[in-house]
């Protein structure tokens, strides 16, 4: 059975296995700690797969402006729809909670992500130059308004 909940912080051991499989600068577990004890804005979920999870979405929640912080399915379960089932739950709690836009950034050469948002009606907005500190690479902003 599949489900999709609220991610604590006693999720932040798995979490970081579907984290450090999944970029190149992986977030550390304190940060993840950080999230789900200290930042009120903070609403994370996972996907969790016979007692296993195998994937997280982040998001802050702002007055009325969401913002996607990450998103990421296990590699050994890419392509079987579990992101998008974890992003429209995501999108869903967003608006439940008063979001009227929501908006992320992604690199620019990963196209899988940029397909999937784009199935939820997000377009890019803008370009942050050089966003991510691996590589340099730049950043597309995609947004959608949820109302
Ligand atoms: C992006 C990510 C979360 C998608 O999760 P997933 O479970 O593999 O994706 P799904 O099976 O739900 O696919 C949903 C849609 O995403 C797009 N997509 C997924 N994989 C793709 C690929 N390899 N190439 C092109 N599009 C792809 C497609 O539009 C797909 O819909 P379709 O099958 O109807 O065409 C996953 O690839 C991942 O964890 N990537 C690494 C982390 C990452 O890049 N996160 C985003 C940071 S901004």
């Amino acid at each position: 059975m599949t489900i999709i909940r609220r991610m604590t912080k006693e999720d932040v051991h798995s979490v970081m296995e579907v984290e450090a499989a999944s970029f190149p600068v992986p977030w550390s577990s304190d940060t993840f700690a950080k999230e789900m004890q200290d930042n009120p804005h903070a609403y994370y979920y996972v996907v969790e797969k016979e007692d296993k999870i195998i994937g997280y979405c982040g998001l802050w929640l702002i007055i009325d402006e969401a913002h996607i912080t990450n998103i990421a399915i296990h590699p050994d379960y890419r392509g079987l729809k579990y992101g998008e089932r974890l992003f429209r739950h995501t999108c869903k709690k967003a608006i439940e909670n008063g979001a009227i836009k929501l908006s992320l950034e992604v690199r620019v050469s990963n196209t899988a992500a940029q397909h999937m948002y784009r199935k939820f009606g997000m377009v890019p907005g803008g370009i942050r130059k050089r966003y991510y500190s691996d590589n340099g690479e730049d950043a597309l902003v995609m947004w959608v308004g949820l109302k």
